[in-house]
């Protein structure tokens, strides 16, 4: 079921979608070398806390931390951890937050330090391609036009659009329907209503498309070992221009 949002719903998820996108700009300043993607989620959970929200993702289907941390060839769900950034790796980091029972979700992808320009052009394409669908996101439009917008800008760059995993409805639930493709599947897809919130969530490989997974039940990782890449944020229908909660 698709939940519509009503102005009072709408002004609880952009207050949400502040404090995430503040903290996606205090992680910026955070990636550093050296740092590890424990002391991230750290900082992270203070954060949320501080401004009187909570994690939309610890504990969720028993996720144990605040932030996803996909470092490299790992492409979303990383587990925070001992691991020390270096000079030159990507880094992923996902985030939720949820504050009167309102739910934001964005992640953001980031360069430690100096990145070679392959890396950096792959980040630049992922971000693009979430502005693409953001560019079809009107009422009447369909969700395969959102999937079309990221999958063309992605391929046309040689990069592998992940199929395993897709954006999705929020709101009172960090995930609700509908699923947000990144890839064409054949049928149109539903049409976009003013009310309809959507966390459109682009993750594109540097190579092959196809991935696996860890046994630790969460990490995912580019099938290739080449990098990745993911750009989200919470994007509101309206009648006019889409509200991006997150930016
Ligand atoms: N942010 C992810 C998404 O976009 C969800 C992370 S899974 C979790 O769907 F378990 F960490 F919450
Ligand atoms: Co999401």
């Amino acid at each position: 079921m698709i939940s519509i949002k009503s102005k009072a719903d709408i002004a609880a998820m952009q207050r949400a979608g502040e404090i995430v996108r503040d903290l996606l700009l205090l992680m910026e300043e955070k990636v550093k070398p050296g740092v590890t993607t424990r002391e991230l989620d750290r900082i992270a959970y203070e954060f949320i806390i501080a401004r009187k929200a909570a994690p939309s993702f610890l504990h969720y289907n028993g996720y144990p931390a605040t932030i996803c941390a996909s470092v490299n060839e790992m492409v979303v769900h990383g587990i925070p951890g001992k691991y020390r950034l270096c000079e030159g790796d990507i880094i992923s980091i996902d985030v939720g937050a949820v504050i009167d029972g309102f739910h934001a979700d964005a992640a953001r992808t980031f360069g430690v330090g100096t990145v070679s320009a392959e890396k950096q052009r792959l980040m630049d394409v992922t971000k693009q391609c979430f502005f693409d669908a953001l560019a079809v996101c009107r009422e009447g439009n369909r969700l395969s036009d959102i999937a079309r917008a990221v999958q063309t800008l992605a391929e046309k760059n040689g990069y592998g659009v992940v199929r395993a995993l897709t954006g999705h409805g929020i709101g009172k639930q960090m995930h609700e329907d509908p699923q947000v493709a990144n890839f064409v599947t054949g049928g149109q897809g539903l049409r976009l209503r003013a009310g309809m919130a959507i966390a459109i969530e682009p993750m594109i490989n540097q190579g092959t498309w196809q991935v696996r997974f860890l046994d630790d039940g969460w990490s995912v990782l580019t099938m290739d070992g080449k990098p990745s890449a993911h750009y989200e944020n919470t994007v509101i229908i309206t009648e006019g221009e889409p509200i991006v909660t997150t930016l």
